[in-house]
């Protein structure tokens, strides 16, 4: 169906929504992403928004029936495309999807100025650090004075996953994310990943300062768990009720599945 394979997410684009956004743990961790953000977004005037990795274009949708309007790029053009589709008139003139990846945006938006850059679901995995630092700096051209920086990545420390794996016997796997991974979303294609702590991503962003950091899925298992988690309703229903109370608590920012991180620019002397 697709002639324009680039990268390696060209080649799962087509199943994203089915295998992840639209399963169980996909949209309860994505609600709970949800939940953080609308507090961000939530101003008199309409935000200007640059998302950045925004896949299907699921969160730049919900943003623009948020009061924003979005910019929202990726370096997959299958990915593009399928966000593209799902435009329909009242999104359409407020959002905006085009394809460039990490190292295009400062030279693609050069001279604008925006209000949140928004990277959800592991976008920022998909580099290491030197990539992080420049975009440190890219971001903060990017960014208006009072602008936000709110990212959601994969944290090293995910204790559904330990606890998973240790059931299993399979200590290696438990303790996975303290290396880089190549991350097999297909059979033939791997995708590096590198996996952050909170307290390094703070560093990296050394042009930023934390405002807020939680846990996204400390007790809604990773996606890999959907097909149990869709046989134990009752478990579903007590492992969101615990999202939601427990897992509000910064102190578990780094041992949920994903990381949400909300920085505010440094203001620096004149
Ligand atoms: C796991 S998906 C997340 C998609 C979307 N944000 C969501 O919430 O469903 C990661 C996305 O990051 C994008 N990505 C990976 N490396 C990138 C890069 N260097 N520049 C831009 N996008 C990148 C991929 O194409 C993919 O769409």
């Amino acid at each position: 169906m697709w002639d324009n394979i680039g990268s390696p997410f060209d080649y799962i684009a087509e199943k994203y929504d089915e295998d992840f956004s639209n399963s169980l743990a996909g949209t309860l961790q994505r609600n709970r992403v949800w939940h953080f953000l609308k507090e961000e977004i939530k101003a008199q005037k309409p935000l200007h928004v640059l998302e950045i990795n925004c896949g299907t274009g699921v969160d730049a949708i919900w943003m623009t029936e948020h009061n924003c309007e979005v910019w929202a790029t990726d370096v997959s053009a299958n990915m593009i495309t399928i966000a593209k589709s799902k435009l329909r008139d009242n999104s359409a003139v407020n959002c905006h999807f085009s394809i460039c990846s990490f190292n295009q945006l400062e030279k693609r938006f050069e001279g604008r100025k925006f209000d949140l850059i928004f990277s959800n679901f592991a976008g920022l995995n998909c580099v290491d650090e030197n990539e992080i630092r420049k975009l440190n700096t890219a971001f903060f051209k990017l960014l208006n004075e009072n602008g936000r920086l709110t990212m959601v990545l994969l944290g090293k420390n995910c204790l559904t996953e330990r606890f998973y794996f240790a059931l299993k016997n399979e200590f290696k796997n438990a303790n996975r994310r303290y290396s880089v991974a190549l991350a097999k979303l297909t059979k033939d294609v791997l995708q590096p990943t590198w996996y952050y702590h909170s307290l390094k991503l703070t560093k990296l962003f050394s042009s930023f300062v934390l405002i807020r950091k939680r846990p996204i899925g400390l007790f809604i298992p990773p996606s890999y768990l959907n097909l149990w988690l869709n046989k134990h309703p009752v478990i579903t229903k007590l492992a969101t009720w615990l999202e939601y109370t427990i897992g509000s608590l910064p102190i578990f920012a780094d041992n949920g599945d994903h990381i949400y991180l909300s920085m505010s620019k440094k203001i620096t002397a004149k």
